[in-house]
């Protein structure tokens, strides 16, 4: 089964506004096409509008978070339907980064997940292991229950509106890549937890991403890997060039 690939921008605190412009300037003009490769700069929430007006055709805008409720007194926080008033595409959704510093727990990543399909936007659920549980052998055990809890309450239909990016905490601004053989067979993983909820004819339409240090020169063999559909990309998406490299890497 061939899944279209995706390559997510995951800019994080980083950029001005005018840096953000310049971007998508650059790389507008230059992703490939949408049917080759799923191009999203997933950017802070303030940069959404602007760069969602000039996005081209190819070039897609996700968030880094929302809140997993419709509307209500929550300070600071944007919802779902917010996202998608401005044509917000996908959202990042259960970063380890999040996890770690704003309490979200696999609770409130499910509520998003869910509230992020009923909007129609793509979830980029993030799953992924510290380094002790790497070292203590039990990486699938604790990622396939991240899995399990993240789809808690969906259906089948809503699942295949998801993707998935496997991150090795250890892995992210490392500098240290996930071998690509250890992140696929953590990927396999993942898929047969999503064949045992739903289906292998579903599991097999679900794209899994990696993320941790994916970089221009280590892309091809991650994206060779037999069940990797993509990544999700930190550092090497904030300048043009290296993005650029990486989606075009996707289309090989
Ligand atoms: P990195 O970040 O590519 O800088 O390691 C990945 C991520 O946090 O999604």
């Amino acid at each position: 089964m061939k899944r279209r690939p995706i390559i997510a921008g995951n800019w994080k605190m980083y950029k001005t506004k005018d840096d953000a412009l310049a971007f998508i300037y650059a790389v507008n003009v230059k992703v490939p096409e949408k049917e080759l490769v799923e191009s999203v700069i997933c950017a802070p929430a303030i940069f959404l509008r602007d760069l969602v007006k000039r996005e081209g055709e190819e070039l897609r805008i996700g968030a880094q978070t929302m809140h997993e409720l419709d509307e209500g007194a929550y300070t600071g926080e944007i919802s779902a339907c917010m996202l998608k008033s401005y044509g917000v595409e996908y959202v990042v959704i259960g970063h380890s980064e999040r996890r770690a510093y704003y309490n979200e727990t696999d609770e409130s990543v499910n509520k998003k997940v869910i509230q992020a399909v009923k909007n129609d936007i793509t979830p980029i659920l993030c799953v992924g292991e510290s380094l002790d549980i790497r070292e203590a052998g039990t990486t699938d055990q604790i990622v396939k229950d991240q899995v399990v809890k993240a789809y808690l309450n969906m259906n089948a239909e809503q699942a295949l509106k998801t993707v998935v990016a496997y991150e090795p905490i250890w892995a992210i601004g490392t500098g240290k890549t996930a071998t690509p053989e250890q992140a696929n067979d953590t990927i396999k993983a993942i898929r047969n937890v999503l064949t045992e909820l739903y289906s292998a004819e579903i599991s097999e339409q679900i794209r899994i991403l990696y993320g941790g240090s994916v970089k221009p020169n280590n892309v091809d063999e991650l994206l060779a890997q037999s069940d990797i559909d993509g990544a999700l990309v930190g550092g090497a998406s904030l300048d043009p060039e290296s993005f650029l490299a990486l989606v075009n890497a996707a289309v090989k």
